[in-house]
């Protein structure tokens, strides 16, 4: 088989069906084929073709001829033969495929193959098809408070636009000083010890940090222990460092506290570091002191960065108590990322940090390297960085959000009862945060694939979930909700739900 022709004979004909990738998938599954999506990228790519069974489908689904799709109508010498091929290709727009075959393509790096961010992936895509076709669309997918009516606080605005004027330089490039000691003291407060100002790194969002940290670490192979679920910018980050993510099991019977058996089992000579995320997203869960005291027992005895995912932390029901792990670990290198991005629902501003703490001194190297990337961003959002003071100091107005009568609080309640009422589901209470990971009963539904779940979800009753693989979970029974969204809102959604699982078989 001609690899580029088939490629270009392939996109083309997509082209001419206006057929994406994810929908190209849905009809090739559609047809008892089971490939993933990778594959049809690779295809379009150039970089596989397929099988003979997989190539008779496609060529079904596009109307073209197999032999043709497969290039095996002309043997391809050159550019110029290529293009005479495409020039004959069936439903052919010449404007179109002379653009794309006189022109060198441009690919993807290879870096970036195994990585996965399905929280803005395929059924985003075409929840966003939808949209533009002009369907309404639930958005329970990303925890993004603005859209659902959630506003930052009077002071925070007026206070960011106060300094506006003052924001126009960059900063030092780990932040400007007085949003540093605001997180200082915030640290101090919080038990973590050994922090100086020069252990803070603001960034643009808690992203980009946790993209720094492993940037600054990883070599090819390195291990780094993640949870699974996770939030999965933990997992694409220490792919697109060289390193290899390894998922240990947060266990749903014990409240969605970490596996410590399976952490121990997971543990090799290349492991580096463990990650944690307390409070949890996707399962809400907020870890209790022993079990952290146990993790940081695990990475003592096989001398372990800690890397602790807290943006979560001052969003806590029941006013339960928030430990910092690196709180726990004084003789142990740790790193506590937070932001404002979830507490003062400013998610849009792009403002987070990373705090170093414990003994540095094993670090010295690597704190190098953190401070090497950290120069070469030059500095976060500078107007941003100036509302960091405010935010954390005086009274915390999310608390109106979280206690009894706030609108997080009572949705949150809401949407746990009410998803324990469908028959099928199931899900344990979350103690923070704006996320519930419910569990589908597989068998009842016959359910083999849960991204397909959440296709089917989208466009029978256009609502857009995120099923438990976009947060590295194995099997395909979870999907998450984001419970921001009004109670009136969230009733419609379940009502809508509760009609789909009462016939939905896979
Ligand atoms: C656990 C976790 N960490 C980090 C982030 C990224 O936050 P930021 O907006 O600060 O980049 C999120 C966003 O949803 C998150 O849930």
């Amino acid at each position: 088989m001609q690899d580029n022709i088939f490629s270009i004979r392939l996109k083309q004909s997509m082209k001419n069906k206006n057929l994406k990738q994810v929908e190209l998938l849905r009809l090739v599954e559609e047809k008892g084929i089971k490939i993933g999506k990778s594959h049809i990228s690779q295809y379009v790519s150039g970089k596989t073709t397929p099988r003979d069974n997989i190539l008779t489908v496609l060529s079904d689904i596009l109307e073209v001829d197999a032999e043709w799709l497969k290039g095996k109508d002309k043997s391809v010498k050159n550019k110029t033969e290529i293009v005479d091929d495409v020039l004959s290709s069936p439903k052919y727009e010449r404007q179109n495929s002379l653009e794309e075959t006189s022109m060198k393509e441009f690919r993807k790096s290879a870096k970036l193959d195994n990585v996965l961010y399905d929280v803005r992936g395929p059924v985003v895509e075409e929840a966003a098809r939808m949209e533009e076709a002009g369907t309404h669309v639930l958005k329970l997918n990303i925890g993004n408070p603005a859209p659902f009516g959630f506003r930052a606080p009077d002071e925070v605005i007026y206070d960011m636009k106060s300094q506006l004027t003052e924001c126009e330089g960059y900063s030092q490039s780990k932040g400007l000083f007085s949003a540093r000691k605001a997180i200082m003291q915030y640290m101090q407060n919080k038990n973590i010890p050994n922090v100086t100002i020069e252990d803070i790194y603001t960034g643009n969002g808690v992203s980009e940090l946790i993209n720094l940290s492993m940037l600054a670490l990883l070599d090819t192979g390195d291990e780094v222990l993640i949870p699974s679920p996770d939030y999965p910018l933990w997992t694409a980050c220490v792919t697109l460092a060289g390193g290899k993510p390894v998922h240990y099991v947060c266990d749903e019977a014990a409240e969605w506290n970490p596996d410590i058996d399976d952490i121990k089992k997971k543990i090799t000579n290349r492991t580096k570091a463990i990650v944690i995320i307390n409070p949890n997203n996707p399962t809400g869960a907020l870890y209790p002191r022993d079990v952290l005291q146990q993790i940081v027992e695990i990475a003592r005895e096989h001398q372990l960065i800690i890397f602790s995912d807290e943006i979560y932390d001052r969003l806590i029901f029941n006013e339960e108590e928030h430990v910092s792990i690196a709180s726990l670990a004084p003789d142990l290198f740790c790193v506590t990322f937070s932001g404002l991005s979830k507490s003062h629902m400013v998610a849009g501003y792009r403002v987070g940090w990373m705090v170093l703490s414990g003994n540095k001194r094993i670090a010295r190297d690597y704190i190098e390297g953190l401070n090497m990337l950290s120069n070469m961003r030059l500095c976060s959002n500078v107007p941003a960085q100036s509302i960091v003071q405010t935010s954390l100091g005086g009274y915390q107005s999310v608390k109106n959000y979280i206690n009894p009568g706030g609108r997080v609080y009572e949705q949150c309640e809401y949407i746990y009862k009410a998803l324990n009422d469908i028959p099928g589901i199931s899900a344990v209470k979350p103690k923070a945060g704006f996320y519930i990971f419910p569990k589908l009963d597989v068998k009842k539904f016959n359910i083999t694939d849960d991204e397909k779940f959440t296709f089917d979800l989208l466009r029978e009753k256009k609502i857009l979930l995120i099923s438990g693989k976009g947060f590295n979970w194995k099997q395909p029974d979870h999907f998450r909700i984001v419970y921001l969204p009004r109670i009136e809102v969230l009733e419609e959604a379940v009502e809508k739900m509760a009609d789909f699982f009462s016939y939905y078989r896979q």
